[in-house]
């Protein structure tokens, strides 16, 4: 995890970094630094907490020079503290670093013994002293860096600076993602796209076991062992405001009114409703393939994972072949059955999850073929995966995933649908009626939306419980494990989701008026169950909150509060019924004042194991 930015050309370095920084703050907040090179001199500024900690520290001693790298942390190696954040100098040398050495401790033990200190309670200050003790011996940044990496077994991204030789920034990339941005006269590097964003739309993803080394005017990528590779620049189309609050008090409040702009892109150039089909332009599977698929693993981890439990009911609905579901974390270590006509299919919105990264290579590697549903644009799982069905929600800030997960809804759908198609399941007819359905949904979305202050309302109610209960049936129940783990993670409420029907076998011994219960109960085809789990909770002193599709005139009796979403075909509710676990969450998260884009403890993109 942890964010790395790096910069080398004519401008002052420090607040390219800070802003890189703070767009990177959702891959860890728990302390920053920067290091900045002027004539031959580090200037090294590093603070625990937030960026803003950083930030104030450099305005009371600035730190000047036009190469500079910097960090944004998550701690695995040592707690959160001054001297724990980086980047850590050894000598001459200096390094950012996002990721885990796995031997760090035999390499440390190694240059302890050769007469090194360490200061730091961290992997990364090793990777500096190693780097280090090269340098002294052969005298040249570049090698001495290919030397060190060689060693390092692990994941990493680094920059690093060396101030005898202030005309370089190297950096290089092992399992952690890195992008190298191309200036006029000047080059930029960060662990992922929206930190260079205000700067350049030209990008390079360098990939594992390469390194770049920069000077303002030139690059050069080769592989660790020198050899010189050519790399094409890509043009990132994602638009710098995208990436800012645009006027919303939080990210996740601005992300969670983008949806239905979210879910038209994903759908947008994607329905053939003449010929009642669907295109998916980089699947990279043929409708012959898809038609001898003879099952489908599904492997993701946090809210991706929601959402691949209700693309289940989708796949194995529409296309009538089997789907098994697995956390990531739980897939690669099971010895998985993995049959040639099989497809894994990894949901992840920032393709870098570790956990579903090891799935991805465990699937390919008993040769099951792969297709990951992701967000971010030529990430490492896109890169691996045989073919990739973009979800084109833009770029998610807020920790909270929450247009993420309604357009993987939607991408699963897509799938689903032409996966029915290909094997003759699906009749164009039944097609084209999911396809008039799926358009009217962003302006449904619209009226989902518009449900705001009557859920902060809600929120009031209701912001002292210190546990809540979601329950939910069929494509629902996912949703209700994504409405509690959204309220955890961000309001430090405890919540559970259940399916509802199994209520009455446990946590139906929790039941009193202080335990807030949400009941997913939109008109599909377990209403009436759902109704009569309801009862039981009411009938217990349970405090209702429902959430119904259209005026549910019986409901509304019998409970709390009743939150009504527009009504659509049952396969679509779960996209309407997300909004109101969405503001729920975000509403009682901010009444009680916690820091709703950046909850403690958690970082968006999870890339250690
Ligand atoms: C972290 C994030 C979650 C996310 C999960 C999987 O836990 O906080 O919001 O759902 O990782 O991330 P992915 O990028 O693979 O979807």
């Amino acid at each position: 995890m942890c964010g790395i930015v790096g910069y080398i050309g004519q401008q002052e370095a420090s607040p390219i970094i800070i802003d890189g920084l703070r767009r990177l703050e959702y891959r860890g907040y728990d302390s920053a630094g920067i290091c900045t090179l002027e004539k031959g001199e580090t200037q090294i500024r590093r603070a625990e907490g937030k960026l803003l900690n950083l930030e104030k520290l450099l305005h009371e001693r600035p730190a000047e020079g036009t190469r500079g790298i910097g960090h944004t942390r998550w701690a695995t190696h040592g707690r959160p503290s001054e001297i724990n954040a980086h980047p850590h100098k050894a000598g001459a040398i200096v390094v950012v670093h996002n990721g885990i050495i796995e031997n760090y401790l035999k390499l440390k033990a190694r240059l302890a013994a050769a007469g090194h200190n360490f200061k730091s309670e961290t992997d990364t200050e090793i990777i500096a002293h190693l780097v280090e003790d090269h340098y002294r011996r052969i005298g040249n940044f570049e090698a001495a860096v290919r030397a060190a990496l060689g060693e390092a077994e692990g994941a990493y991204a680094v920059a690093i600076l060396c101030q005898d030789e202030p005309d370089k920034l190297i950096a290089a990339k092992q399992g952690a993602p890195l992008v190298i941005g191309q200036g006029i006269g000047e080059f930029f590097v960060a662990s992922d796209i929206p930190a260079m964003l205000s700067h350049t739309r030209e990008m390079i993803f360098l990939e594992d076991g390469e390194i770049a080394v920069f000077t303002p005017e030139q690059m050069k990528i080769t592989d660790l062992a020198g050899q010189p590779l050519v790399k094409q620049s890509r043009t990132i189309t994602w638009s710098p405001l995208m990436a800012e609050k645009g006027g919303y008090r939080h990210f996740m409040l601005k992300e969670i009114h983008e949806q239905p702009r979210a879910l038209a892109d994903t759908i947008a150039g994607r329905l053939q409703g003449d010929e009642g089909d669907v295109y998916l332009e980089d699947l990279g599977l043929d409708d012959q393939q898809l038609a001898g698929l003879d099952k489908v693993f599904i492997i993701a981890c946090g809210t991706s994972w929601h959402a691949g439990l209700v693309g289940k009911f989708y796949i194995e609905k529409l296309a009538r072949v089997p789907v098994e579901i697995d956390i990531a974390s739980e897939f690669r270590y099971r010895d998985p059955i993995v049959g040639k006509d099989s497809l894994t299919l990894l949901i992840s919105q920032s393709g870098e999850t570790a956990d579903t990264l090891a799935g991805l290579r465990e699937a390919k590697g008993k040769g099951g073929r792969a297709v990951c549903i992701c967000n971010v644009v030529d990430s490492s799982i896109a890169r691996e995966s045989d073919g990739v069905i973009y979800t084109h929600a833009g770029p998610e800030i807020g920790v909270a995933s929450t247009k993420a997960f309604t357009t993987q809804l939607i991408a699963l759908y897509l799938f689903a649908l032409k996966l029915g198609r290909a094997r003759g399941v699906l009749s164009a007819d039944d097609c084209r009626a999911q396809v008039q359905e799926l358009l009217a949904l962003p302006r449904k979305l619209e009226e989902a939306l518009e449900l705001d202050a009557e859920i902060e309302q809600i929120a009031k109610e209701f912001m002292h419980a210190r546990d809540f209960l979601y329950l939910g049936r069929g494509n629902q129940y996912p949703i209700a494990l994504e409405g509690a783990l959204k309220l955890k993670e961000i309001s430090y409420i405890h919540a559970e989701g259940y399916p509802a029907g199994e209520m009455k076998h446990g946590p139906i011994a929790l039941i009193d008026e202080n335990l807030p219960v949400v009941v997913l109960a939109p008109r599909n085809a377990t209403y009436d169950k759902v109704v009569s789990n309801m009862e039981e909770v009411c009938a217990r002193g349970g405090k209702v909150i429902a959430v119904a599709s259209g005026p549910d005139a019986g409901l509304e009796e019998k409970v709390a509060a009743l939150i009504q979403v527009p009504e659509t075909s049952d396969d679509l509710l779960p996209i309407l019924t997300s909004v109101p676990m969405q503001l729920l969450a975000y509403h009682i998260a901010v009444l009680k004042g916690t820091d709703v884009d950046q909850p403690r403890n958690l970082a968006k993109s999870v890339t250690v194991e």
